[in-house]
């Protein structure tokens, strides 16, 4: 079973100046997100420096209310993220903490977390972006690696099983879309991890896309790999951004290739028996992070500004 689903625009980060988020405050937002989607992943809300502000202290307010959301709407729930190098909160990149303290603090985190929604997220992006491009573990940047060792990879996701025994736990990245250096290394630490009986359910591609280089013609081939390893697959984070011309309107011939790019995706995932999540990053160009992440670049969505869907939308649509 397929669903498909978007990141929800619930505030935060890129969109920060423009509060109250459109998850909130654009009825126009809401109706469409409730009727075009199956799934849904907070775009920031369980983030640590949005969900854990404090050590200690959670703040579940926009996660709580987009987790209601999906259940009102009858949509699956994808949990992002718990381990990241990435938006921690400056309480915890910059405190002064012993390993022992800051282990604790992991396992509060996914306790609290995880347990929070239990039985009622379908997946977990348990470890997000822990290696780089040529498949090296993040162990500078990602502070529970460089503190704790890569141990802690494991730990967490059997602290997230046992917080919450029927979500499907994740391993998720961006550039691992392809067979290659940073794809293998998933593989084979996966491999051991699943050796070592590590609760690993899933691996998933971001699949973050620019129609300036060429679609990644592995997909479906890397994404078997993993299926069959008995794992879960999923692409997350669709989208195909592209450089804007001087008028900032996309060209009828990027359009097109965007289109070709979202339906290869789509055709990759349906090609996989348990791929089971095709999952684009945002659903409009009005609240995308694309303009303000890549300078220059834009349109990376499947609706316009105006919510008026473009040929991406038809493209996926007749894919299905
Ligand atoms: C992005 C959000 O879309 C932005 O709002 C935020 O400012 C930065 O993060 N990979 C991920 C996502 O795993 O969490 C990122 O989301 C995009 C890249």
């Amino acid at each position: 079973d397929l669903v498909i689903g978007t990141a929800v625009a619930g505030g935060g980060h890129h969109l920060e100046q423009d509060y109250p988020d459109p998850f909130t405050s654009d009825k126009e937002y809401r109706k469409l997100l409730a009727r075009h989607f199956s799934s849904v992943s907070a775009e920031n809300q369980m983030k640590w420096e949005y969900i854990h502000p404090a050590r200690g202290e959670y703040d579940f307010g926009m996660a709580d209310a987009i987790v209601e959301f999906a259940e009102r709407h009858g949509q699956d729930v994808r949990g992002h993220t718990l381990f990241w190098h990435s938006q921690n909160p400056a309480w915890l990149e910059e405190g002064d903490f012993t390993d022992e303290e800051l282990r604790e603090i992991l396992h509060d985190h996914i306790t609290t977390v995880v347990g929070r929604y239990e039985g009622r997220i379908d997946q977990w992006d348990v470890a997000n972006e822990i290696f780089d491009s040529s498949g090296e573990l993040r162990t500078e940047e990602n502070i529970w690696i460089r503190e704790l060792g890569p141990g802690i990879i494991a730990d967490a996701f059997r602290w997230a099983h046992e917080a919450d025994p029927s979500a499907e736990l994740y391993f998720n990245d961006y550039g691992v879309e392809d067979v290659n250096a940073k794809s293998d290394a998933y593989y084979e630490l996966i491999r051991e991890l699943l050796a070592d009986d590590v609760p690993v359910h899933g691996f998933s591609a971001q699949v973050h896309l620019s129609t300036q280089y060429g679609f990644p013609g592995s997909l479906e081939e890397n994404l078997q790999r993993f299926d069959d390893l008995g794992l879960g697959t999923a692409l997350t984070e669709v989208d195909v951004r592209m450089r804007l011309p001087e008028s900032g309107e996309p060209t009828p011939e990027q359009l097109e290739q965007q289109a070709d790019y979202y339906e290869q995706a789509l055709s990759a995932c349906l090609g996989v028996e348990g791929c089971g999540s095709f999952t684009i990053w945002g659903f409009t160009d009005k609240y995308s992070w694309v303009p303000v992440f890549f300078e220059g670049e834009g349109s990376a969505t499947i609706m316009d500004g105006q919510f008026t869907p473009k040929p991406s939308y038809f493209a996926l649509k007749s894919t299905l």
